[in-house]
């Protein structure tokens, strides 16, 4: 085993479970987290989008469409089923349904019994909250969240999430929050909003990697933003896997960003070694994976 780590900070790289074992059981439900918290997660991803009546829901899509049984329910509701033209109650009423991404078809998994009486629902931010407390206090762990405010910038939407933290008592440190979005423009407003409410959280611009008139920098949902304009406002990058090399690791390290991945999905161990072990090398600092186990293998055998 290597004695130590390369990242920003020498400690251990973080293993993100995305959108909570969405390998394997419904994405950004009850289940799922709670799920990817037993197979040793450091931070859970709950995608973050407000409903008709202002309140926040883990989903990842801005239509309800993909995930849930919407088409039975409302079939009568004409349009695309925005989570944006759906009351709390409303959304309340559907199931999040297993997915063609999903290795498993029926929203089991082998030796699990979910906590919770509805565990396939679709959770408010302050549900995934409160499982994450309650499971963190139960098991001794410091579990932490990883938000992302989805795209496209909504400062009402980022008042809600960093207040709902606040209110939920993940505000100091040791809360481990990382607050991500695509948007620079919600990047710069999460900055202020943190400090404002005194929450100590840390902030990721998402995107792609891209040089631009020589500067390595990550293009989000509105535009490309240098590596150092970036560590202006945010502690790291998240940034797609497929474009990290290790030069990139290594100029953002030097601005003192660190770099997350997104997403791996290795179908094993031995391949979430091999997939994930050249990153290490480089220096991620962290990754996001729907294969929570599998990740947690790669960093702890490395
Ligand atoms: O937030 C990191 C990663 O989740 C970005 O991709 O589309 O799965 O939210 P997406
Ligand atoms: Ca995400």
């Amino acid at each position: 085993f290597a004695a130590s780590y390369n990242t920003l900070t020498g400690e251990k790289p973080l293993v993100v479970a995305h959108r909570g074992a969405s390998g394997y059981l419904p994405e950004e439900t009850l289940g799922s987290y709670e799920l990817s918290m037993q197979m040793g997660a450091d931070l859970i991803e709950p995608d973050l989008q407000l409903t008709r009546d202002g309140h926040l829901v883990a989903m990842h899509d801005s239509t309800l469409t993909r995930t849930t049984n919407v088409e039975d329910l409302f079939a009568t509701r004409n349009g695309n089923y925005y989570v944006k033209d759906f009351t709390l109650a409303e959304i309340k009423s559907l199931t999040v349904q297993p997915t063609g991404a999903l290795s498993r078809p029926d929203s089991t998994y082998p030796g699990f019994t979910p906590s919770m009486a509805d565990p396939y629902k679709v959770p408010t931010f302050a549900e995934v909250l409160d499982l994450l407390s309650a499971y963190n206090d139960a098991n001794g762990t410091r579990i932490g969240i990883y938000p992302e405010s989805k795209a496209p910038h909504d400062a009402t939407k980022n008042a809600l999430i960093v207040q709902t933290l606040k209110d939920k008592g993940f505000s100091d440190a040791e809360d481990r929050v990382i607050l991500q979005t695509f948007s620079k423009e919600s990047v710069a407003d999460l900055a202020d909003l943190i400090a404002g409410h005194d929450v100590s959280a840390e902030i990721a611009q998402l995107g792609a990697v891209r040089v631009q008139d020589g500067l390595f920098g990550v293009r989000g949902s509105d535009g490309f933003s240098s590596l150092s304009q970036i560590a202006a406002v945010a502690t790291g990058v998240g940034v797609s896997a497929s474009g990290i090399t290790r030069e990139f690791i290594a100029e953002a390290h030097a601005l003192g960003l660190k770099v997350h991945a997104y997403t791996f999905r290795p179908l094993s161990q031995e391949e979430a070694i091999a997939m994930i072990t050249p990153f290490l090398d480089w220096g991620l600092d962290g990754f996001f994976t729907d294969y929570t186990d599998f990740g947690r293998t790669a960093v702890d055998s490395y």
